[in-house]
């Protein structure tokens, strides 16, 4: 593995830092196409690990396993951000690490990306940086309220936020947050339209594929589902899938970025945030495009042609939340799911149940977008009996924002 000359598709090792479900969708992929991986992380049951060829267990913080990681592959990523940068940086002294270290630093920090996206002339949402109190006091009166209090590092799935709707939630949401994170950042409340994602493929030449645009329903922060295509105008679809591009374009990415995007009811098209790897916005690709966003990611590291990106047939992914498996104490009835037409079940064959941790997904497809809707919710209503069958389509629109307890895990 540490030869000079470098290996060839498929005699390869992809070194796959985090071992969660975009880990081992991407080792799945890997398998498939008979290319080896090799995962890093701390738990000897992740699951990713229970599909990679290799699983290296050890800290995201031992310095001393990354480089011995390094040794193991031909060329790395990433599959989540909450990871010290410097150490990525040590892993790409020694292998390519696609998308960039640098990248990874960028967008893992909040204020940073905003930044970054601003100077290059991006439309955001208004945001100001909250260090002190004395500047939170200034960004509400800057930026009224309703606004949103993020965390600058470490939040996920709506973890480290909340929604101030009145003076009073200033004060006790800066004192919450604040010691979670070295920054904060106030963000102006966007009232939502839809929320769009587009994932964007970049190769080491600067070819670029994107995804077509999708339209994402979060519940409490977290994602519910996702309706590919999005229900827009095409016009309105492309230029979504433009900016997206424009920013992968304009950052150097090499691998994939997903652009989360905010349709304001006032019309603006607003960028909210990017993640440098595959998304959950982008699972939908596993059964409705001729090259999943997995199998994409490997094409860039082991430097194939891009594969096409476009839908085959419109689809509907759901998430299936830890929150099913408690509320039908682990009975749930796969075999109804799966009795509804057009439908795929993903179970990411996580250990340890919780409310709101991502256990699995399920993706249906159908000639139209309406009937593809119907069967996922069907499907997700399906796993927990009969009572909750059609009560499935309701609450989908409100997203509102929470401070959720923050988990000790990495990630979701
Ligand atoms: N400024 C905002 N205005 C309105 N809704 C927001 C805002 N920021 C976040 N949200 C809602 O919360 C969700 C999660 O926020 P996001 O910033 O994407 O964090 P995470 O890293 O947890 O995904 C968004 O997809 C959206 O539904
Ligand atoms: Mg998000």
């Amino acid at each position: 593995m540490t030869s000079a000359t470098p290996r060839r598709w498929p005699d390869l090792t992809v070194g796959i830092i985090g071992g969660g479900q975009l880990g081992r969708m991407l080792a799945l992929e890997a398998r498939r196409m008979g290319v080896h991986t090799c995962v890093l992380d701390p738990d000897q049951r992740c699951s990713a690990g229970q599909v990679a060829d290799e699983h290296l267990v050890a800290s995201f913080s031992d310095r001393e396993a990354a480089r011995e990681f390094a040794g193991r592959t031909d060329v790395v990523t990433y599959e989540f951000e909450h990871i010290d940068a410097s150490l990525v940086a040590e892993v790409e002294a020694l292998r390519p690490v696609h998308p960039s270290s640098s990248l990874l630093k960028m967008v893992q920090h909040r204020v940073r990306q905003k930044q970054g996206l601003q100077d290059l002339g991006i439309p955001l949402a208004a945001f100001r940086p909250v260090d002190t109190w004395q500047d939170m006091e200034q960004a509400v009166h800057t930026l009224g309220l309703p606004a949103v209090l993020k965390t600058a590092t470490s939040g996920y799935d709506g973890k480290g936020q909340a929604v101030l709707h009145r003076a009073a939630d200033a004060e006790s949401s800066f004192q919450a947050l604040r010691g979670r994170s070295e920054m904060l950042v106030l963000e102006e409340f966007v009232q939502l339209e839809k929320e769009l994602s587009v994932v964007c493929a970049r190769d080491v030449h600067g070819k670029m594929a994107c995804y077509p645009a999708v339209e994402n329903i979060h519940v409490n922060g977290i994602l519910d589902l996702t309706l590919a295509p999005a229900r827009v105008s095409p016009a309105l679809a492309a230029a979504a899938q433009e900016l997206a591009g424009s920013i992968a374009q304009k950052l150097g990415v090499v691998g994939l970025l997903c652009v989360e995007m905010f349709l304001a009811k006032d019309g603006r098209l607003l960028v909210n945030e990017l993640a440098p790897r595959p998304h959950n916005s982008g699972h939908h690709t596993l059964d409705a495009c001729p090259t999943s966003q997995f199998e994409q990611l490997l094409r860039i590291l082991c430097r194939l042609p891009l594969g096409v990106t476009e839908l085959t047939t419109p689809a509907v992914m759901a998430n299936l939340l830890g929150d099913l498996w408690v509320s039908a104490d682990g009975g749930l009835d796969f075999a109804a799911a799966l009795a509804v037409p057009g439908v795929k079940l993903h179970l990411y064959n996580k250990h340890g149940v919780y409310p709101g941790r991502k256990m699995g997904h399920l993706c249906a497809v159908a000639p139209t977008l309406e009937t593809a809707l119907s069967r996922a919710l069907a499907a997700r209503a399906a796993l927990t009996g009969p009572k909750s069958l059609g009560s499935g389509d309701s609450g989908y629109t409100d997203t509102p924002v929470r401070t959720a307890a923050e988990r000790t895990e990495h990630r979701s």
